[in-house]
């Protein structure tokens, strides 16, 4: 079986660490920072501490990288986080409401901030949202501050429904107390964790900080502080250096890449695994790497076609074009009536049908999500199945 075999030592190893010896540090705090300076880096967390290098600002990579630069601007994670004044759902919807028994939701939209209110006629409470989480594929949540406390809007925006409905995860009861109808509160760590994953440390300082970030996903989260490889780049303009000084992700072992790299966001096997109910039944769905890992396909985790790299650029959204993934799955898969290359060894699908995701990585839609995930435990799907867990 697939889940025994990866929960290893190695897995075992780490989940004792983080769990037993590190409880309450926060997943973030107990990865090792990147180990710098000569040879390549190959230990990785997002918004690592800055050691050697400083953050310096995604503004400076753009100089060299421009294409990159240009495809990133454009992505989803680029724009995972958004203050109210740039936020362009709450800019196209200046009002909008939600019922829930008595109490009154309302998004209300004065100048450049938005502000979020609820009532349910006696008593009633304000404060402006502080930040627009999600770009919006799917939804978008909103933080608030509330006597120095955040919390998570107890409503979200749905795209496919363009209004609002409960927040995934939160309670659907009628509150019977208003600071009940607010959202979820947030202890420090948790807040950290959002903006951890949806931001970026802000240029100049050492380390991600809850007074002063970059929204959005930046350059530097994923490759770290640039300002050590910028330098050494200006002094060596034809690029021909040994040690360039960055972290270059394509270092790393497939594996490596899809669950401690991505996985880092996305959640990783272990991480799901670790979760009550492995997160929840179909909403695990969300979550690729732990998904993709489950597949017959990952049968060697360590095989670089089935890593995240091989279908997505990091630097831009998905292909939305089923045939543009068949040369991904052609790259181990047989096709019928054709000899094929020695290192395609996968068995070729009897229905000689192209377009392979749309029948092998459904569109599943968890329950108050409005949104269709793409399942990416790919997989015979047998009418009527049980959704694999
Ligand atoms: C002065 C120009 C310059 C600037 C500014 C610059 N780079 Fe580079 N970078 C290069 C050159 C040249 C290369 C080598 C050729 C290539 O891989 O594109 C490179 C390579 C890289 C690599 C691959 C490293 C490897 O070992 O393969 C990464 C990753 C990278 N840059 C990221 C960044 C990031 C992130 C920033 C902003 C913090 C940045 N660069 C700013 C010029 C620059
Ligand atoms: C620092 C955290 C982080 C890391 C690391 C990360 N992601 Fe993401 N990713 C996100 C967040 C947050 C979103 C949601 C952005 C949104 O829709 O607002 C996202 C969205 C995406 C999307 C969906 C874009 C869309 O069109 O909806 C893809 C695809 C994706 N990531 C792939 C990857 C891959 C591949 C890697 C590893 C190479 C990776 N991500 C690493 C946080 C991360
Ligand atoms: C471990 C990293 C992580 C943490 C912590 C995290 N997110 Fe995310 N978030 C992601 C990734 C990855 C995605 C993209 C995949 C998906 O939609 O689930 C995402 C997607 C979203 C989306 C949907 C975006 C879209 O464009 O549809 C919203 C809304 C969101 N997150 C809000 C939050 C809020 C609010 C918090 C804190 C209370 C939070 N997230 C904490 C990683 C994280
Ligand atoms: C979500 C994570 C993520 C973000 C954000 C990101 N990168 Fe990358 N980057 C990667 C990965 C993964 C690779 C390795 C790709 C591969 O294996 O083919 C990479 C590779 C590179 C390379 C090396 C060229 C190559 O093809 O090997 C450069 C240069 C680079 N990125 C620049 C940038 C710049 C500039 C930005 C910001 C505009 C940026 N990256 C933002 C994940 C990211
Ligand atoms: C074999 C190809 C393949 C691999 C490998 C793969 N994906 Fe995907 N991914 C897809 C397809 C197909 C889509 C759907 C594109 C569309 O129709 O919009 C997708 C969509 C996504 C989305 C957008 C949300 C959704 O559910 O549609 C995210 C986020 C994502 N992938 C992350 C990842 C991560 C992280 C990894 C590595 C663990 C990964 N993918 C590996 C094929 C792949
Ligand atoms: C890294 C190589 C690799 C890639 C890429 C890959 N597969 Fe597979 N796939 C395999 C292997 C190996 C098996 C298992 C064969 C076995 O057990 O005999 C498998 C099994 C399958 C099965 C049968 C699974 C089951 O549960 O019965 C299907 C269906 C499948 N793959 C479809 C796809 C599709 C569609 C894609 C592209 C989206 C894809 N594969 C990409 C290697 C791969
Ligand atoms: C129209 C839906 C559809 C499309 C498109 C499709 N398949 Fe399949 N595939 C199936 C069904 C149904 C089965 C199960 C057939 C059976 O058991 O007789 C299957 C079986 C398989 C198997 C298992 C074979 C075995 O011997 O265990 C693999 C591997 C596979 N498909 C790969 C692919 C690849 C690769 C593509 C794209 C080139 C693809 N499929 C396109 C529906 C599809």
């Amino acid at each position: 079986m697939q889940t025994e075999r990866r929960f290893s030592l190695k897995t075992g190893l780490k989940a004792f660490i983080l769990l037993v010896v590190l409880p309450g540090c926060g997943l973030w705090f107990a990865r090792p920072a990147p180990a710098e300076g000569q040879g390549q880096i190959r230990q990785w967390a997002p918004n690592a501490p800055a050691t050697t290098a400083q953050y310096i600002g995604g503004d400076a990579c753009a100089q060299c990288h421009q294409s990159k630069a240009r495809a990133h601007a454009a992505s989803a994670m680029a724009h995972a986080l958004a203050a109210p004044s740039e936020c362009r759902i709450l800019q196209t919807n200046p009002q909008l409401s939600f019922q829930n028994g008595a109490w009154k939701y309302t998004i209300t939209r004065e100048g450049t901030r938005s502000i979020y209110t609820i009532t349910d006629g006696k008593s009633s409470f304000s404060e402006p949202i502080l930040w627009c989480f999600g770009v919006g594929h799917s939804g978008q949540t909103y933080v608030i501050r509330h006597d120095g406390i955040y919390y998570e809007t107890r409503v979200s925006f749905f795209t496919t429904t363009q209004a609002l409905d409960f927040t995934p995860g939160a309670p659907r009861n009628v509150p019977t107390a208003l600071n009940e109808a607010i959202g979820q509160r947030l202890s420090t760590p948790e807040t950290m964790a959002c903006f951890n994953c949806h931001g970026t440390v802000a240029p100049g300082a050492a380390r991600f900080a809850l007074e002063k970030f970059t929204p959005g996903i930046g350059c530097e989260t994923c490759h770290g502080p640039g300002e050590k490889h910028v330098t050494t780049m200006r002094a060596n303009k034809d690029g021909q250096v040994a040690d360039k000084a960055i972290f270059n992700p394509r270092v790393m072992h497939p594996d490596d890449l899809s669950q401690q790299f991505c996985g880092a966001c996305h959640r990783s096997w272990e991480t799901v695994m670790q979760m009550p109910e492995r997160g929840g039944g179909l909403s695990n769905v969300r979550f690729q790497p732990y998904r993709i890992a489950n597949s017959r396909c990952y049968k060697d985790p360590d095989d670089r076609r089935i890593s995240c790299s091989a279908c997505h650029d990091a630097h831009e959204d998905p292909k939305r074009e089923a045939k543009f993934y068949d040369a991904k799955c052609l790259a181990c898969h047989q096709t019928q009536n054709s000899v094929s290359p020695k290192d395609r060894l996968a068995p070729a699908c009897p229905t000689g049908k192209t377009q392979c995701v749309t029948c092998h990585m459904p569109k599943t839609e968890p329950p108050g999500l409005h949104f269709k995930f793409t399942d990416h435990h790919i997989r015979v799907v047998k009418p009527g199945e049980a959704y694999p867990k």
